[in-house]
């Protein structure tokens, strides 16, 4: 036994040295300074997506899905601060994070009761997860996680076996999208605050529904579920935001690998580990030889924009993933696929004149939303660089 776990520390040291190096931009003092600057113009707005030609951000109301995203930018800005220290050099010296983080933040409480954002509370709710996690006897913030968790759990319908993603106009379609699987985090966390074991059957119930019904034989995703109330069967499958409805989006590709690998990290349900990497073999297998996150797998070559967004969510959730992974191979094979595609969306998509850190992102190709900054492709660059330093794989600037 200390024999095997001996030659296994070897060779995840031998394995290490093959890492490459981390893209310097992942830690730049461009970031701080960036996001502040994003901070001060907001006045009680949020940054969505930026323009295609300027890279200006557009603002929307707190009642959008994307609302979470630009307040936990400023809490990982907090967490990189713990991990580096705040010094001039790296640029994190400019402001208090978790304070700005809270003030910017402070528009999305009263969403707990009434929005229209859905199953998307989830995603609302990381900013009150995150001063949780700085302050775990803030009772404001765990009520808010838990408002949050109430409001999915309400959407949940037994017969189907997963809570409602999208309303439709007739109330016994019941529509599922594979980006809900990010949404039953907030579930899992006011389970944990709470010991009320409803919230994580809801969540486990979904995840299995979803395992079931919404990936292919070979580890791809359908974005759309859509089911009947009236007998839970599934009704039609289909594309919202991909190229067609036998493609595969990238993007919800990448929610799915990382809404499985933390659905192992609540549950340790070995299904979705093994769920998980199926997902993951998918995305790695299929993304083309540039390295480059293509908006969708299957779209034609001359009509497929990148999605800056889709490599640095997977990137985060790969890193998840090799955190969770039993198999020392396969942490090896996770860790290093996602420092590869971070630093090949650096290297096309790091646009210091633009108010987003990158470009490259596609919103809704459909919509003809695309060449733009995201909010949250943004948010899990500077995670995935977070969770590199935190797992050894970087170091700090
Ligand atoms: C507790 O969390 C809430 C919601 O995030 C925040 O408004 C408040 O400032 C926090 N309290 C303290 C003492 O940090
Ligand atoms: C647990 O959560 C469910 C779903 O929100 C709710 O219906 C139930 O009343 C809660 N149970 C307790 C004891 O609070
Ligand atoms: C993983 O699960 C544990 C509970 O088992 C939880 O405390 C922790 O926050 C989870 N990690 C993530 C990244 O969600
Ligand atoms: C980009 O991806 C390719 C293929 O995965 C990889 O061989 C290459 O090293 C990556 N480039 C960088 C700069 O990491
Ligand atoms: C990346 O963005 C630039 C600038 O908008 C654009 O010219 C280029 O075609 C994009 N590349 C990909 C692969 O989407």
């Amino acid at each position: 036994m200390r024999f095997l776990i001996l030659t296994s520390a070897i060779l995840v040291a031998h394995l290490a040295l093959a890492l490459p190096d981390v893209a310097t931009e992942l830690y730049s003092s461009l970031i701080p300074s960036k996001v502040l600057a994003t901070a001060n113009k907001l006045n009680n707005k949020f940054p969505q997506y930026t323009d295609s030609t300027a890279g200006a951000w557009q603002l929307f109301s707190a009642d959008t899905w994307t609302s979470g995203f630009f307040p936990a930018t400023l809490y990982a800005l907090e967490t990189r601060k713990t991990l580096c220290g705040a010094t001039s050099a790296n640029g994190l010296n400019v402001a208090d994070w978790a304070d700005l983080g809270r003030k910017t933040g402070a528009g999305l409480a009263a969403l707990t009761t009434s929005n229209s954002v859905g199953h998307d509370v989830g995603f609302l709710s990381f900013p009150y997860v995150d001063e949780l996690s700085i302050n775990p006897s803030n009772a404001t913030a765990a009520a808010i996680v838990n408002g949050f968790a109430t409001y999915l759990a309400g959407r949940f319908n037994p017969t189907v076996g997963c809570t409602r993603s999208w309303d439709s106009s007739d109330p016994t379609d019941f529509v599922v999208i594979i980006d809900n699987m990010m949404n039953l985090n907030v579930l899992m966390v006011s389970a944990q605050l709470t010991g009320n074991s409803t919230l994580k059957n809801i969540a486990i119930s979904h995840a299995d529904t979803t395992m079931k019904n919404h990936i292919r034989d070979d580890g791809s995703t359908w974005h759309v579920v859509q089911y009947t109330t009236t007998t839970g069967a599934v009704t039609d499958k289909r594309t919202s935001q991909g190229y067609s409805d036998s493609s595969t989006w990238s993007r919800g590709q990448a929610w799915a690998v990382y809404g499985y690998a933390n659905m192992y990290n609540w549950t340790g349900d070995y299904n979705y580990l093994l769920t998980a990497r199926r997902l993951a073999t998918y995305f790695l297998n299929t993304l083309p030889s540039d390295g480059i996150v293509p908006w969708d797998f299957n779209a034609p070559v001359e009509n497929r924009p990148a999605d800056s967004s889709a490599a640095t969510i997977v990137a985060t959730g790969l890193l998840l993933l090799s955190k969770v992974e039993t198999d020392i191979l396969n942490r090896v094979k996770w860790w290093t696929a996602a420092i590869n595609i971070l630093n090949n969306i650096t290297s096309l998509a790091w646009d210091p004149s633009w108010e987003s850190l990158l470009a490259n992102g596609t919103v809704n190709k459909p919509a003809n939303n695309y060449l733009t900054g995201t909010v949250y492709g943004d948010y899990y660059y500077i995670v995935a660089g977070n969770e590199l330093i935190s797992m050894g794989l970087a170091k700090c600037p």
